[in-house]
């Protein structure tokens, strides 16, 4: 079982960035957190990237290496028709999450281009978010 994680831009910054918004957890705390809960039950491949063309080339190689995919998008989530497209054209079902839960938030956050090609939505749990993905990535395949 490979689980491929991939976060956008920004997210480099987090336990700097909004701490009020995002917490004071960095990414890599988050990764050694996942990598932790996964234990032996699956690989991990944990991205980040501010580059949206980069996100879609991972999306589009994911189906050689990924069962499934669990995508924090940060903005592009509410922008990227070029990531929509790569999600809806791959083979490797997408589970989106966010640290914030995106409907409380700015209205321009409520849409996300990228839900209806995705399996589901996980919003609002902070870095928690992160671990009730790789469960739902868990569940997805047992129950496929
Ligand atoms: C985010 C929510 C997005 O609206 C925002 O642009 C981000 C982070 C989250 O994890 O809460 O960068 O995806």
């Amino acid at each position: 079982m490979n689980i491929l994680f991939l976060n956008g831009p920004n997210l480099n910054l987090l336990g700097q960035r909004q701490p009020e918004i995002y917490g004071d957890t960095t990414l890599a705390d988050i990764e050694s957190t996942v990598r932790e809960y996964a234990g032996d039950k699956a690989q991990i491949d944990f991205r980040q990237t501010n580059d949206e063309g980069e996100l879609v080339t991972w999306i589009q190689e994911a189906s050689e290496q990924a069962d499934v995919i669990v995508i924090n998008a940060a903005a592009y989530t509410h922008t990227s028709v070029a990531l929509r497209d790569a999600i809806a054209a791959s083979d490797v079902p997408a589970i989106e999450i966010h640290i914030s839960n995106i409907h409380a938030r700015e209205e321009f956050r409520h849409n996300s281009l990228i839900a209806p090609v995705c399996q589901g939505q996980i919003s609002g749990f902070g870095q928690i978010s992160y671990l009730l993905g790789f469960d739902a990535a868990l569940s997805l395949k047992k129950c496929r």
